[in-house]
């Protein structure tokens, strides 16, 4: 047979590592991720999280300590998850400057690292009855939740919080927030807002790491439904005019689409949370050897990077930036 005639081969940029490498539309690399971490009252003590295999609870000391190697490796940002020493209806441990959350804070900072301190702002953690806000019956009530939020991340910033991020889904809290944080003085705290948060089966592992299984009922009265696109364009539009400064999708590999969408249509910085069920998912694959876990995990990160989130929250973090040192 005789060799075809094609003018355009596209296999000749693939043929070597190098001329990949010359031609790769997008980007990965340490700065581009955020590593999230659970903090516990106390001192000295790691607790392993059994639904996410190699992810541990840690006191703020540990966390500290951990903090250095995070530097080491590149990764630019922390986000941090409290959980308290004791529930209540209102979550009022939320606010409480010697939380664990706060601790930690301060004594990251104290290490003068260059690394970003990024705070979840919820209640779930920390309200008995596991939903994000106070509860009116059977349901949250959204602008009594409000004020809780604000003291929160007031909190956070007095501790010395670089940025705070509300994952409460309440509305109106971002403004509220924003109010709060000047009024105290802390104008120059950010907001990355969790803007369209979806509720998903995903977080199920985060749940048991944070202990914030809702005791009935579920999260669909105040998180997105998941079939909805254009509404999360609305969340985000809607956050950054009352102040985001920077904003996120969450979770990220069922909803990349809405990433894209985002990305084209507003011009802050745009982030996405590869959620701990998609964390679970990879572990659970790789520990059974069903999957190559370093080259699964860099194609899923770059697919986020690819549907064009600025940057990504994953437990994956310190793995991924140690791979892409090589
Ligand atoms: C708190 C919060 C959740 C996550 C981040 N912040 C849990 C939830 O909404 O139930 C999930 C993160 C993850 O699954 O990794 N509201």
């Amino acid at each position: 047979m005789p060799a075809p005639d094609l003018t355009v081969r596209l296999r000749r940029l693939r043929r070597t590592s190098a001329l990949r490498r010359l031609v790769r539309e997008t980007s990965l690399s340490a700065d581009n991720l955020v590593m999230p971490y659970f903090v516990i009252p106390g001192r000295r003590r790691r607790e392993p999280v059994p639904s996410m295999p190699g992810v541990e609870r840690l006191t703020p000391d540990e966390l500290a300590r951990e903090a250095e190697g995070l530097c080491r490796l590149g990764i630019p940002a922390v986000i941090l998850f409290g959980i308290p020493e004791r529930k209540d209806a209102t979550g009022s441990e939320a606010w409480s400057a010697r939380g664990a959350v706060q601790l930690a804070i301060r004594l990251i900072r104290r290490r003068a690292l260059d690394l970003a301190v990024i705070t979840d702002v919820c209640l779930c953690e920390y309200t008995n009855h596991g939903h994000c806000g106070v509860l009116r019956g059977a349901e949250v009530d959204n602008d009594a939740t409000l004020p809780l939020l604000a003291r929160a991340a007031v909190s956070h910033a007095r501790a010395g919080a670089d940025l705070v991020a509300p994952s409460d889904m309440m509305d109106g809290r971002v403004r509220v927030i924003r109010s709060a944080l000047d009024a105290a003085g802390f104008r120059d705290t950010g907001i990355l807002s969790y803007a369209a948060k979806y509720a998903s089966a995903f977080y199920g592992p985060f749940r048991d790491a944070a202990g914030s299984t809702p005791r009935s009922g579920d999260r669909r009265g105040y998180q997105m439904d998941p079939p909805n696109a254009r509404e999360a364009l609305r969340e985000i539009a809607l956050d950054l005019e009352e102040g985001a400064d920077l904003v996120m999708v969450k979770p990220a590999l069922a909803y990349l689409d809405v990433i894209r969408r985002a990305r084209d249509r507003f011009h802050a910085p745009l982030g996405a949370y590869n959620v701990s069920g998609e964390y679970a998912m990879v572990k659970a694959a790789a520990m059974n050897g069903w999957i190559d876990e370093k080259r699964a995990v860099l194609e899923i990160l770059g697919a986020i990077r690819r549907a064009g989130a600025g940057f990504i929250l994953t437990y994956h973090a310190k793995e991924a930036a140690r791979w892409l040192r090589g």
